[in-house]
Formats: structure tokens, C-alpha cells, sequence
């Protein structure tokens, strides 16, 4: 039986569709308010609770074999990378050492290594990705770049409009890997020879410059795009202004400014490497853009 955190996310859903069209047991962590019936009527068990409750992530842990931690402090949570993205981490790791868990597997974030010093999501994930290294746990680390399902509404938006609003360098450099191939990676990590005890940058197969991403919904659509391109300073004024009313925002905006200010890409070994130790070949984000929006 495998428990999947944050079994509502983007990430986390997909995971669990996948155990389950594989006839995989899986147990999904989800919060009572949360969207969670598409996971049940898929044949996940469900347990209702909240990554903050330490009895809840005991009880979640009984009888399992692996564990794929995939939670997050996104909006839904404010952004508390503390609470979540750090307590909730070392408590869940902590919960599955004691029951006995086979393989945790940990969604950390590309570039979680480089010591952002505003980024509070990064500061966490490497906080629990050293926690989780001397455990005594077996583990795997996947270090994904960003996600391709976080631009599917902006492919919408620009299916009817055009517009495509990109904050920042547009020659700064991405690979950003397929939602989907990374919930493979996740559920292989327990079984993959040469996956146990190691970290790996997860990225898609190209390198991509920011300004590609408005070319290929252009092409995809066969639309002229319209860009707006406002500087990172713009950013960093509104952050600013919004520190004066509200500075725990305001420290959490640093993870979506270092998002921005930075380059997120894998290079070429490292995709040599996740695919041939996990037998996978990587989806091209237009290919994952095409199969969603049906075009
Ligand atoms: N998105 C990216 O581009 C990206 C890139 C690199 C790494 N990552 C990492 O990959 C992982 C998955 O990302 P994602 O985009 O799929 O996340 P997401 O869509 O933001 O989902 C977050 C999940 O965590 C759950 N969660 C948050 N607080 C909770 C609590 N107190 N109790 C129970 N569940 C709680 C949410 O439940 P609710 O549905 O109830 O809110 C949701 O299921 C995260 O660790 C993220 O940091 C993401």
C-alpha cells in the first residue's frame, strides 16, 4: 500500500490515478474540504486528515509500505513553508520510520542546493532532504523544475486571447518536465535498481529559453502571440508594498521571486541519467500540452 500526500495536488492526483489504473493499493491524505472524490471513485482509499495533526500522520502511516510525500504550501495553505513544506516533512518522516515504511519518496525542487537565502520553500525542502538522507529510511529525492500542468490555464487564457504576461529575463533557461512523467518517476523510485538512497534533477528532455514557452502555444493554437513582458523589478516593488501590511506574504513572495530570477534547467547527463536508471523516455512539453488541451 503506498500513502500519497498532498493526493489533491497536481502532482499528487496523478500519482494516484496512476497506482490505481495499475490495480496499486494506494491511500490518499487529503483535508475534508478538499476536491477528493475523482480519487475515491478511482478506487484509493481515503483518509481524511491534516498534515499539522501529528496523530493524523501517525494513523495515515499504519500498514504502509511506501510513502510519496507530494504536499505542498500552495496557495491553499498560505504559503506556510514552515508549517508544511518543513514540520509536516520531518514529522511524516518521522512517523514512517517508526511504521516500519519500505522507501519514502521525497518531491523536492531543482536548484533546492544553491542556497537561496529568500526562499523559503527551497531553505524547507533541503532542511527535509537532509532529515530524510540520515533517517535510516530508504529514500529517494526527485528534484523536479517546474511544473508543465501549472501552464495549462495559462495555454487557456491564451487560446482565447493571445496575451502571454512573462515576468523577467525571456533568454532565461527552463526545462520544464511533465507532470506526468514525474508521477512515474515517483511511483518506479520504490523499485527502480540504482533509484534507492540517490537524489535526482528531474527536468523534460529540452532546454528551453522563457520566450520558447508564448512560441509554442503559438504554435500549438496557430495564434500571433501578444507579450507582456514586465521587468523583475516590477515584482519586486508590489512585494514591497505589500510588506508593509502583510510581512509573512511578503517573505513567501521571496520563493516566487527566486522562481523568476533564476535559471531552472537539467542538463544533458542529467536526463541521461533519470532515463536510463528509470527506463523512462521524457515527454517534450508541447507533446504534454497537446494531449490536455485536445489540440
Ligand atoms: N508546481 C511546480 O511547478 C513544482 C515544481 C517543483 C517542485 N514542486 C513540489 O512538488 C510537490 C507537488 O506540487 P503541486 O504543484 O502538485 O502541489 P499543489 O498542487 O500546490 O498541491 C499541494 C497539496 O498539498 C496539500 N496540502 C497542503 N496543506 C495541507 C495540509 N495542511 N494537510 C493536508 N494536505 C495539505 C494540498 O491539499 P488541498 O487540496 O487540501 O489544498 C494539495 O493536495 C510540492 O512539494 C511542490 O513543492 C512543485
Amino acid at each position: 500500500m503506498f500513502l500519497v500526500t498532498g493526493a489533491t495536488g497536481d502532482l499528487g492526483r496523478r500519482i494516484v490515478r496512476l497506482l490505481r489504473e495499475r490495480d496499486v493499493s494506494a491511500r490518499s491524505f487529503v483535508r475534508l474540504d478538499a476536491r477528493y472524490a475523482e480519487l475515491e471513485n478511482r478506487g484509493s482509499e481515503i483518509f481524511i486528515g491534516d498534515l499539522r495533526r501529528e496523530r493524523d500522520l501517525h494513523k495515515a502511516c499504519q500498514g504502509i509500505q511506501y510513502v510519496i510525500s507530494a504536499h505542498g504550501s500552495g496557495e491553499t495553505s498560505n504559503g506556510d513553508a514552515e508549517t508544511i513544506d518543513y514540520q509536516a516533512s520531518i514529522e511524516l518522516i518521522d512517523q514512517a520510520k517508526a511504521a516500519g515504511v519500505q522507501h519514502f519518496v521525497f518531491i523536492s525542487v531543482l536548484g533546492v542546493d544553491r542556497g537561496y537565502e529568500d526562499a523559503p520553500v527551497f531553505k524547507a525542502k533541503r532542511e527535509v532532504e537532509k532529515y530524510l538522507q540520515t533517517s535510516g529510511l530508504s529514500y529517494t529525492i526527485l528534484r523536479p523544475s517546474g511544473f508543465a500542468s501549472n501552464l495549462l490555464s495559462l495555454a487557456e487564457q491564451f487560446r482565447q486571447t493571445g496575451l502571454y504576461v512573462l515576468i523577467g529575463d525571456p533568454l532565461s533557461r527552463t526545462s520544464i518536465v511533465s507532470t506526468d512523467d514525474l508521477a512515474r518517476l515517483a511511483i518506479a523510485a520504490v523499485s527502480a535498481e540504482g533509484a534507492h538512497n540517490q537524489i535526482f534533477a528531474v527536468g523534460g528532455p529540452e532546454i528551453l529559453k522563457r520566450e520558447d514557452i508564448p512560441q509554442i502555444f503559438s504554435h500549438i493554437f496557430n495564434r500571433e502571440p501578444f507579450l507582456l513582458n514586465p521587468p523583475l523589478l516590477a515584482v519586486d516593488g508590489l512585494r514591497n508594498a505589500i510588506g508593509l501590511f502583510n510581512p509573512k506574504l511578503r517573505s513567501s513572495l521571496g520563493t516566487f521571486r527566486t522562481l523568476l530570477a533564476n535559471e531552472f534547467f537539467t542538463t544533458a547527463a542529467e536526463t541521461e541519467r533519470l532515463e536510463s536508471t528509470f527506463n523512462i523516455q521524457l515527454e517534450p512539453l508541447e507533446t504534454f500540452l497537446r494531449r490536455y488541451l485536445g489540440v
